[in-house]
């Protein structure tokens, strides 16, 4: 079996009658997306809001209903999302499919996170990924080289020959640092740049992180 579809599909245990959760972005949550779908069709009442405009289509082709952001009037009882890398310390980085911002936005609103990956996402210390960061379009010529005075190689991101651009219309540059030895600080640090939206670290952010493997186990730590 596919150790994402064995995370993503786990994961979906957690959601029971009554929650309103909030569905993360990408390959492995597409699993718990595609099984909560058959869980809604056999009675399971819930409502998702999507941390993605991708999420939103395949929520919806999956028959969940869905929230709007804006009628929120307190936290998610859960969020499911997948990462790029998890830490021996449940540090996450996140934004590789360039969702982050909602991501990021939408676990903070929730009193639980959980993190569905495959066992190759786990690594001693962050930073072989390279990092996500949404930046805002004006002026990102002047914001990478400040985050290239922060240690690391930054690269715009680019798809089909022209700037990638985030469901916020935002651009990414993708932080190549190799060792993140301080996810917390560095997050701060990199924050502070007047041109950065918000980074894919996640700290003190993951409650449960659900590990496939591909012969179909599932371990949780
Ligand atoms: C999107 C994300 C994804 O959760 C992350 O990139 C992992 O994706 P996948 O499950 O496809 O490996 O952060 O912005």
């Amino acid at each position: 079996m596919d150790a994402k579809k064995a995370a993503g599909e786990k994961s979906a245990e957690y959601i029971s009658d009554g929650m309103r959760i909030g569905l993360g972005t990408g390959s492995t949550v597409y699993w718990t997306i595609v099984r909560l779908g058959e869980r809604v069709k056999e009675g399971l009442r819930i409502e998702a809001v999507p941390t993605s405009v991708q999420t939103e289509k395949l929520a919806q082709e999956a028959g969940i209903p869905l929230l709007p952001i804006a009628s929120l009037q307190a936290p998610l009882d859960l969020t499911v999302d997948g990462a790029d890398e998890v830490s021996p310390k449940e540090e996450l980085i996140k934004g590789g499919g360039g969702a982050l911002l909602r991501e990021k936005m939408i676990a903070s609103f929730s009193a639980r996170f959980i993190v569905v990956v495959d066992h190759s996402k786990c690594v001693p210390v962050l930073g072989r990924f390279p990092l996500p960061v949404e930046v805002v379009p004006f002026g990102w010529e002047i914001t990478s080289k400040q985050l290239g005075q922060m240690g690391c190689e930054p690269v715009l991101r680019m798809r089909g020959g022209a700037p990638f651009v985030t469901d916020n219309g935002n651009f990414v540059i993708d932080c190549r640092f190799g060792s993140i030895p301080n996810p917390g600080e560095l997050s701060v640090e990199l924050n502070k740049l007047p041109g950065v939206v918000e980074n894919g670290l996640f700290v003190h952010m993951a409650d449960l992180i659900v590990i496939g493997h591909s012969d179909g186990t599932v371990r949780t730590k």
